[in-house]
Parts: structure tokens; sequence; C-alpha cells
């Protein structure tokens, strides 16, 4: 990863519960950790998550959950990277694992995104649904949708 300060790797397939506590640092860190908080990682066994780690010590995750829904196959969600550790391209490199995952399972992707990742998932080719929405205690997203080469109907 060109852009990256030092060495940051991608991991694919990494249990959830190496990535439980990133998770929460980055996208929930008004909530206390808990056993409920993580175990909506494993609620699906079918989810597949990647990691971005600085030697062995997790900075940044995303998942893939088989999550049929606008017109996509698959579903993005917890996609955070730890406060220190932004803005040097890890976020844009797990947007791209993800891809790569369902470029080669032909899956398409959606994902309910934050403002503030609306650009990350735009530079990469995702193309935004429908209106702004807000969630409960997180904020304003919108949809973003996504199709490997050649998939799209
Ligand atoms: C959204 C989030 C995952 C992005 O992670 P990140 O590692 O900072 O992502 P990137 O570094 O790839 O991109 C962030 C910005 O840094 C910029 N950037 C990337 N590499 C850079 C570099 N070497 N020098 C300067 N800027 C750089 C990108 O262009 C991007 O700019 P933008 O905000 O205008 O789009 C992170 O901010 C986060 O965890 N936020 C809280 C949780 C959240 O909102 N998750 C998204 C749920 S949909």
């Amino acid at each position: 990863m060109a852009n990256v300060t030092g060495v940051v790797t991608i991991r694919w397939d990494v249990l959830p519960a190496k990535l439980a506590e990133v998770r929460r640092l980055s996208l929930y860190p008004f909530k206390p950790a808990s056993t409920d908080l993580d175990a909506e990682m494993t609620a699906n066994l079918e989810a597949v998550f990647g990691g971005a780690f600085r030697g062995d010590k997790p900075i940044g995750c995303i998942a893939v959950l088989p999550e049929s829904k606008h017109d996509c196959a698959a579903r993005i969600r917890w996609f955070g990277v730890l406060e220190n550790e932004r803005g040097q391209g890890v976020g844009a490199q797990l947007v791209i694992a993800a891809q790569q995952h369902a470029s080669a399972i032909g899956q398409s992707l959606w994902a309910d995104v934050r403002v503030k990742a609306i650009p990350i998932y735009e530079r990469l080719g995702f193309e935004p649904l429908g209106d702004f929405f807000e969630l409960p205690e997180i904020g304003v997203h919108r949809v973003m949708r996504w199709w490997p080469a050649g998939l799209r109907s």
C-alpha cells in the first residue's frame, strides 16, 4: 500500500473475535465493550471479515455478508479504521479487499454508508441509490452499490 505510513497488511477471512475491539473502537466508541455488541458479528455464520493490521495489531475492519437487497447479493458492514490510523488509505484498501472478495465469487455489493465514507466508496466505483437517511445514534447514511465487471444485468 503505497500511501500508508509504515507496514500495514490487509488480511481476508479473519476470525471475527480478532476484530471485535477494533470494530467497536472505530465504529461505536460511544458504546461499552460487551458480548452483546460482539454477538452481531457472528449472528450470520457466512459473514466474512477483512482486517487491516499494523504488525499483529488490528487497526481496521470490514465485513461482507450474504444479505441480498437493492438488487445486490451481498452487504458490506462494519467498515472502520482506528481514529489515529485514518487518512492514509487504509479504509480504501479495506473496501478494495471487499471488492476483490465479491469479484472472486461473482457477487454485487451494497452498503448503508455514513456520509463521511461516501467519497471513498465513490472513488472505488460504487453508485448511490435513493435519498439520504438517518440511522439512530450514528447519523446520515446513503445506500451505495457496486457490481464486479461484467456482472451488472
Ligand atoms: C470511514 C473510515 C473507515 C475511513 O478510513 P480511512 O482509513 O481514514 O480511509 P482513507 O484513508 O482511505 O480515506 C480517508 C480520506 O483520507 C484521504 N487520504 C488517503 N490517503 C491519504 C494520504 N496518503 N494523504 C492524505 N490524505 C489521504 C482520502 O482521500 C480520504 O479523503 P476524503 O475524506 O476526502 O474521502 C474512517 O474514517 C472511520 O472508521 N470512520 C468512523 C466509522 C465510519 O464512519 N465508518 C464508515 C461506515 S460506512
